[in-house]
C-alpha cells in the first residue's frame, strides 16, 4: 500500500544536493484526497540554511493548493528507518493529524509505521495560540 510512497522517497532521495553532509534524504506524502508530492533535502554551503527532504515534500504539496498529509514515508541512504527532524515533525503536524501514517524505510522498502501522534506527542498547536 505504501510501496508506491517508498519508491516516490527513493527517486527523491537520488536527487537530494547534500554535499556538506553527504547525507541524502527522500520524503514522498500522500494527501487525504490521495494526491502525491515527493521531496529531496537541500543544503546550502551556509550550513544551517538548508532544508530536509520533508518540507520540500510539503513546499511541493502547498504550492499545488495545499492538503492534509494521510501518510508520509522517509528514507535515508545511510539510515536505516530515518525519522523526522524535530521541526519536520512540527512541519508535518501542520498538514497532519494524530493519525497520519509515518513509513519508516530503508533502501528495500517500508520497515516500520508509525503515527504521528506517536512520533510528536503534545505538540504545539493552533489551538495552543489562543
Ligand atoms: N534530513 C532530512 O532531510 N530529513 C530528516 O528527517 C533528517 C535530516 C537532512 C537534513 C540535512 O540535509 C541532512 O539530512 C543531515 O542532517
Amino acid at each position: 500500500m505504501a510501496e508506491d510512497l517508498f519508491a516516490l522517497a527513493r527517486s527523491a532521495m537520488r536527487k537530494a544536493h547534500a554535499p556538506y553532509s553527504k547525507f541524502p534524504v527522500g520524503a514522498a506524502i500522500r494527501t487525504s484526497d490521495g494526491r502525491i508530492y515527493a521531496g529531496c533535502n537541500i543544503e546550502v554551503v551556509s550550513f544551517p540554511e538548508g532544508w530536509c527532504a520533508e518540507t520540500t515534500a510539503i513546499a511541493h504539496m502547498v504550492m499545488d493548493g495545499g492538503g492534509r498529509i494521510a501518510e508520509i514515508a522517509v528514507l535515508a541512504e545511510k539510515l536505516a528507518l530515518c525519522t523526522p527532524c524535530g521541526g519536520c515533525r512540527q512541519r508535518i503536524a501542520e498538514f497532519a493529524d494524530p493519525r497520519t501514517k509515518v513509513h519508516l524505510c530503508d533502501e528495500t522498502g517500508v520497515k516500520e509505521t508509525l503515527l504521528l501522534g506517536d512520533l510528536f506527542p503534545r505538540g504545539f498547536a493552533a489551538e495552543d495560540l489562543g
